[in-house]
């Protein structure tokens, strides 16, 4: 596999990171998924923009990233993947670091590596819906940032699957927050209820996009805290991602509720994405 590394691309066995990148010893890095629908970059300027804001966040030293497109089209193209839907990592850590501090030095030079791969299809989750799980949200304030410090996701992920569930949904003292790697969203009476954007979740692409034709079909959005107890109210669920794109939720395990199959909501803004994806 072809792979872009700090500012080349090279074969990935040619990659060669060292043990004392902070990425490695700290996780001190971010990231972004982005989807790639032939021939396009599916909202390239908003996770672009993400990325900037994580990395001002940890200040970490943005590289140029004028030719981006570029580089993801080149690495498709080198990889075979130009008619297929693909899913692309960016990573960039704070970099090499020695010896080993906590603290970091203001010039280190980020390590910046950028990977794509075939998209294995979701259909079955996406036309038959999902279950999912509920915990604890034990993460830290800022989740606003895509940060690659995800052993909350991974282990939460990990359950999930141990158990047969799609995704784990995540609660602040019951208050419902997000998922490992998805947003949430319910219907209710035809209107769309989402946890609002704070630090406690990421402001994720596809939720805009959702919100965006929420607003051209006449949905109504309501931003706002859900509570687990508010379960059995909603006639419609479900989890929202680049990866995930918009899949229905059908249960969620140990609570009751009334979902029981994709809703028709769920089924609109599933073929309207699609369009927009493929357009
Ligand atoms: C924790 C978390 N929330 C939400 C999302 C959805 O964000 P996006 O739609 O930008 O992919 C992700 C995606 O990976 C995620 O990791």
């Amino acid at each position: 596999m072809w792979v872009f590394y700090n500012g080349e691309i090279i074969l990935q066995d040619k990659v060669s990171i060292s043990p004392f990148d902070r990425g490695f010893q700290f996780s001190d890095g971010v990231y972004e998924v982005i989807k790639y629908y032939p021939k396009k970059f599916f909202e390239l300027e908003a996770h672009i923009a993400r990325l900037k804001n994580s990395l001002n966040s940890l200040e970490i030293p943005i590289p140029s990233l004028d030719n981006i497109k570029q580089i993801l089209e080149e690495l498709i193209t080198r990889n075979d993947l130009e008619n297929s839907p693909a899913n692309v990592y960016i990573q960039i850590s704070r970099g090499y670091q020695f010896p080993r501090r906590h603290n970091f030095s203001p010039d280190a030079k980020p390590t910046f590596f950028i990977t794509v791969e075939k998209f294995l299809s979701r259909e079955k989750e996406k036309t038959n819906g999902v279950k999912v799980g509920l915990e604890e949200d034990i993460r830290w304030h800022r989740c606003d940032i895509k940060s690659t410090s995800l052993i909350p996701n991974v282990l939460s992920k990990h359950r999930a699957e141990e158990n047969g569930l799609s995704e784990m949904i995540w609660h602040r003292q019951g208050n419902i927050t997000e998922g490992t790697h998805s947003n949430i969203c319910f219907i209710k009476k035809n209107q769309l209820f989402t946890p609002p954007l704070s630090n406690f979740i990421l402001p994720g692409i596809t939720r805009k996009v959702v919100l965006t034709l929420c607003s051209q079909f006449d949905i109504p959005v309501n931003e706002t805290e859900i509570n687990i107890n508010e379960l059995k109210e909603f006639d419609e669920a479900m989890i929202l991602g680049t990866v995930t794109e918009i899949t229905p939720v059908i249960n969620f395990e140990g609570s009751d509720t009334n979902l029981t199959k994709p809703g028709p909501i769920c089924k609109l803004l599933q073929r309207e994405y699609k369009k927009l994806c493929y357009e």
